[in-house]
């Protein structure tokens, strides 16, 4: 009778919560390709098959919004920015910023990140001259973080990164709490979830506005600057639609920023840490890297125009991503009836993807839990199928950060393994712990060795 109770509320969560990612690789291998589950009293599906993948984000994707549990708990963190929102707001904002991310435009952000790039080697030889670990996890955070601020806001925001870095474990801890439990107290009654987690978008918000505020009152100065010159947050400020002419309202503004800001870093930062965790296991694939960086970078620092030619650092990025998706799944909300497949969707459904249970799946990839950086080698028939290989998504809304996310992966990566070699400080275990994001379940502290003491 409980057991009945407890399923009519929770339905499928509690299978979810103790073993999501196990969960999701089981049920999206079923030879159907879509799965069945109850979140709470929603019905669900987990597609695994990657013809209904391309369905819902590339052929019906304006049947698919994302009004679902998971992103209206992210909305409360990013508003409605382009992230979360749908339909003709986010078609517009996207409009906006797109131009600013395209593949050669946001090559202009490379000497940023180059600086910040050399001055984490600069810290990283510190720590290693003292003889002390480096935590791979809380560096990559923190590295990340001052790129996209750099990026966006121009000005060093180095202050606040402590902060932002405190405050943002806490907000990503109460998220993931918020999606998996469909009964919790209220927002309003101070627990002491609620209010730490307050306490943190507080925090954040403050930072955020702070930053626009100022901006703002440079405007005049900013609009005289070459549209080169300027910062992301300038450029959106600016930027107009081509249809109406209009720019995006203060609250639009920060919204967006937000998103950027926590899009921008958090996942990129994710991904580089399994970097540094499967270079550590695999020292092979480790050794083949110092020797393409001897080869086409040696002993200067690298710059942008030298990442084409690192073709193997690509393709060890891309597998790191492969077998660990920082967005390991994410969900849309079907809004009028649909068929996958037999299965009818009705309006409301929710539809789930994992990045992570496809791109593990043995009947797309062979040995599909080993490292093999050859499986991204150009025209290898297991990535040519876009929608098996899903860590930026898919469709329309495929992460616009994608160029420079990879740009900004490279330059970090070549930066730091040109000086170091780095492996393991400890050998506690490390699991993947997905909350919103793929973390590692310890920090990944590393022992370097400067490569040319
Ligand atoms: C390795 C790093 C990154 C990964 C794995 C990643 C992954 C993703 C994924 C899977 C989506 C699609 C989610 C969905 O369809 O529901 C997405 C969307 C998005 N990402 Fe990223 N992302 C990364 C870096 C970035 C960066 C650096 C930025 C910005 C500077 C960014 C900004 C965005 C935005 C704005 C969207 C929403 C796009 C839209 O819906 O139109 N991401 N990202």
């Amino acid at each position: 009778m409980l057991k009945t109770v407890a399923r009519s509320i929770y339905g499928d969560l509690p299978e979810l919560i103790k073993d999501p990612l196990g969960s999701f690789q089981e049920r999206a291998r079923t030879p159907a390709g879509i799965s069945p589950l109850k979140l709470g009293r929603r019905q669900a599906y987990l597609i695994g098959d990657p013809a209904y993948i391309r369905h819902v984000l590339l052929e019906q994707f304006e049947n698919y919004d994302k009004e679902t549990p998971a992103y209206e708990a992210v909305q409360l963190v990013l508003g409605r920015g382009m992230f979360t929102s749908h339909g003709p707001l986010w078609k517009k904002n996207r409009r906006l910023a797109q131009p600013a991310f395209h593949g050669h435009r946001v090559q202009r952000f490379g000497p940023i990140l180059e600086r910040i790039s050399r001055r984490f080697a600069e810290h990283w030889e510190r720590q290693c001259r003292q003889g002390e670990p480096v935590d791979a996890s809380e560096d990559m955070m923190k590295i990340t973080l001052e790129g996209v601020s750099e990026v966006l806001f121009g000005a060093d925001i180095s202050e606040s990164s402590n902060e932002i870095n405190r405050v943002f474990p806490i907000i990503l801890r109460n998220l993931a709490f918020r999606v998996t439990r469909p009964i919790r107290w209220p927002d309003w009654i101070p627990t002491r979830r609620n209010r730490e987690f307050r306490e943190a978008l507080n925090s954040l918000n403050r930072i955020v506005d702070g930053l626009i505020l100022k901006r703002r009152q440079r405007l005049t100065e900013i609009e005289a600057m070459a549209p080169d010159a300027r910062d992301l947050l300038s450029t959106l400020m600016l930027a107009q639609d081509e249809e109406t002419g209009e720019r995006m309202s203060d609250q639009q503004l920060r919204d967006e920023v937000m998103t950027l800001m926590i899009a921008g870093h958090e996942t990129t930062a994710n991904a580089l840490t399994w970097v540094w965790y499967l270079l550590d296991q695999y020292p092979d694939e480790a050794e083949r890297l110092h020797q393409e960086l001897e080869v086409e970078i040696g002993n200067r620092a690298p710059t942008v125009a030298d990442l084409p030619r690192l073709k193997r650092l690509r393709m060890v990025i891309s597998e790191a991503l492969r077998l660990y998706p920082p967005v390991w799944t994410f969900d849309r909300r079907a809004i009028a009836p649909d068929t996958l497949g037999t299965t009818k969707i009705a309006p409301g459904d929710l539809v789930i993807i994992s990045p992570y249970a496809i791109q593990r799946n043995p009947a797309f990839w062979s040995d599909p839990d080993t490292f093999r950086p050859e499986r991204f080698e150009p025209g290898q028939e297991e990535q040519k199928n876009k929608f098996l290989f899903l860590p930026f998504g898919a469709g329309p809304r495929i992460c616009l950060g994608q160029s420079f996310a990879m740009m900004e992966s490279l330059l970090i990566m070549a930066t730091l393994l040109t000086k170091f070699r780095a492996s393991r400080w400890d050998s506690s275990p490390i699991r993947p712990k997905p909350v919103v994001t793929l973390r590692t379940s310890a920090p990944l502290l590393l022992r370097l060795e400067l490569k040319n003491a």
